[in-house]
């Protein structure tokens, strides 16, 4: 390049570095707009400014709120350290050691009385607390809606603390407004909110989803640690007495919330966190599955995006069986000490998963990064977790994508119950009619007459019921 074109070229840049500063910067020097333009150069992230001029005075305003109140230092550390780990090689998992598993086939119907009766007797003292968490956006269903007002939730009769996001906190409250609260009292269920994060590209850089907008996304589900806290609803567990938190998904319909055999074994385990498994039903199954990350190391779960084809088929020669085969089926017991404790170690971490996904941005949809926590983040903090082996007929129906879909729809999770409750019915002596196929159709038991097939003689005994139809008080 010779000296005139380079002069030209190096013009050129200079009056485009003067264009960019006089676009950044705001009308008065040292105003509060620029000391934010200072600020957000700071951590690299100048660019969400880059439209500013263009826009109204009221988008202006928005975008400038936006800005201050997002924790920048907190972020920018989360992004970094997010970034940072997701080029460092990740530890080697293993199997989880086979009796870690509470499993099916090694409980005794005198364990199972045992727990029950100290489950019941620990709810009944009001020790129990309940969390739902609601704050996933359910994009892979299909739907607009948040997927707790898809199907309905069984209601319960003790405290309950409903998670939600900025994205689906107004329809769920209003979805158990105009539900009547399910028959409970409107102050037996506390609402919070788990907090977002920007999304980001690659580089780290903000997405601006319009001109005067940040792209956010909810901050995982493992936000609900810090969202309890922040809340000050752990305070309020321990005001009412709680000592153990049950926390589930919203999306399995077979969930048995509070359920006492699961509280009794936590109890009597004496662990401070305890996850329910079921048996992975195929190799490719989309579940997380739970393992040891490193020789020796915490217990933690993968997702099945992350488990290679040969490991997840991989079997173990001894039982026949997968190797990495106890999925986690978003089903956890915590004391409330283990939740005061574990918040803030989890925000020291500061690193959150990396997941890839289209999010939505002023030029249409792009592929970036959303930063979440996962529930089972906090495992590796617990002194001892315990693995409870349900079964997944009995337990797990998950509903996860559009009708029309191979599997874990919402029809696949209807059959799944009409089937369940059709064996408790002839179990307690029922008769069914069916004009369709049995495999398409059943019975379903209202929770109000039974929690898990238990009392059911007095109702059914002797009767007949014409499938589909619903059994209720
Ligand atoms: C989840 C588990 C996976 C398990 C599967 C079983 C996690 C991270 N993964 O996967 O290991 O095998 O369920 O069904 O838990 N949610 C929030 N806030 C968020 C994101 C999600 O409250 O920011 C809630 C959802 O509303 C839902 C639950 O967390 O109740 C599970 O989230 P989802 O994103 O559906 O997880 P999966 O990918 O299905």
């Amino acid at each position: 390049m010779g000296a005139a074109s380079m002069e030209r070229e190096n013009g050129a840049v200079a009056a485009a570095a003067a264009a960019t500063t006089e676009m950044l910067s705001p009308p008065r020097v040292n105003s509060p707009r620029q000391a934010l333009v200072e600020r957000l150069k700071d951590y690299g992230q100048e660019d969400v400014f880059a439209l500013l001029d263009e826009l109204s005075p009221d988008e202006r305003d928005f975008l400038v709120r936006d800005i201050e109140n997002l924790d920048l230092p907190r972020i920018d550390r989360i992004i970094r350290c997010s970034l940072h780990s997701q080029g460092l090689p990740v530890a080697a998992i293993e199997p989880v050691p086979e009796n870690w598993v509470a499993t099916v086939d090694r409980r005794t119907m005198e364990d199972r009385e045992k727990w029950w009766k100290m489950g019941l007797k620990t709810i009944y003292e009001g020790k129990l607390g309940v969390v739902l968490l609601s704050g996933g956006q359910g994009t892979r269903l299909g739907i607009s809606d948040p997927k707790g007002c898809f199907s309905p939730t069984r209601p319960v009769t003790i405290h309950w603390y409903i998670m939600t996001s900025p994205f689906t906190d107004e329809a769920t409250r209003k979805y158990f407004s105009s539900h009547k609260y399910f028959g409970l009292e409107p102050d037996q269920i506390s609402f919070f909110q788990q907090g977002t994060l920007p999304c980001i590209s690659k580089d780290g850089k903000f997405i601006m989803e319009t001109p005067f907008s940040l792209a956010k996304a909810p901050d995982g589900n493992g936000g609900v640690y810090a969202a309890l806290k922040s809340s000050r609803l752990l305070e309020d567990m321990a005001s009412r007495g709680i000592k153990y938190v049950d926390c589930y998904g919203v999306d399995n319909v077979l969930v048995r919330v509070a359920d006492p055999t699961f509280l009794g074994y936590f109890i009597d385990k004496g662990a401070a966190s305890a996850a329910k498994v079921v048996r992975k039903a195929y190799p490719q199954e989309q579940v997380g599955v739970f393992v040891r990350r490193g020789k020796g190391g915490p217990l933690t779960v993968v997702e099945y995006s992350e488990l290679d084809q040969p490991m997840a088929s991989a079997i173990n020669q001894r039982t026949g069986r997968l190797q990495y085969c106890w999925s986690n089926v978003c089903l956890n017991m915590f004391t409330l000490d283990f939740l005061n404790q574990v918040a803030t170690g989890l925000e020291k971490d500061g690193v959150y998963h990396l997941a890839e996904k289209k999010i939505p941005s002023m030029n249409g949809y792009t592929m970036g990064l959303k930063l979440e926590q996962f529930i089972f983040d906090s495992f590796p903090y617990a002194p001892s977790t315990a693995l409870f082996e349900v079964l997944r007929e009995e337990e797990f129906a998950p509903v996860k994508n559009a009708n029309g879909s191979n599997f874990d729809t919402p029809e696949s999770a209807r059959l799944s119950v009409l089937r369940l409750h059709t064996r408790w019915v002839i179990a307690a002596g029922g008769f069914l009619t069916h004009s369709v196929p049995l495999y398409a159709t059943g019975v379903e038991v209202s929770p109000l007459c039974s929690y898990a097939g238990e009392n059911l003689e007095a109702i059914c005994r002797g009767r007949t019921f014409h499938a589909p139809c619903e059994i209720s008080l």
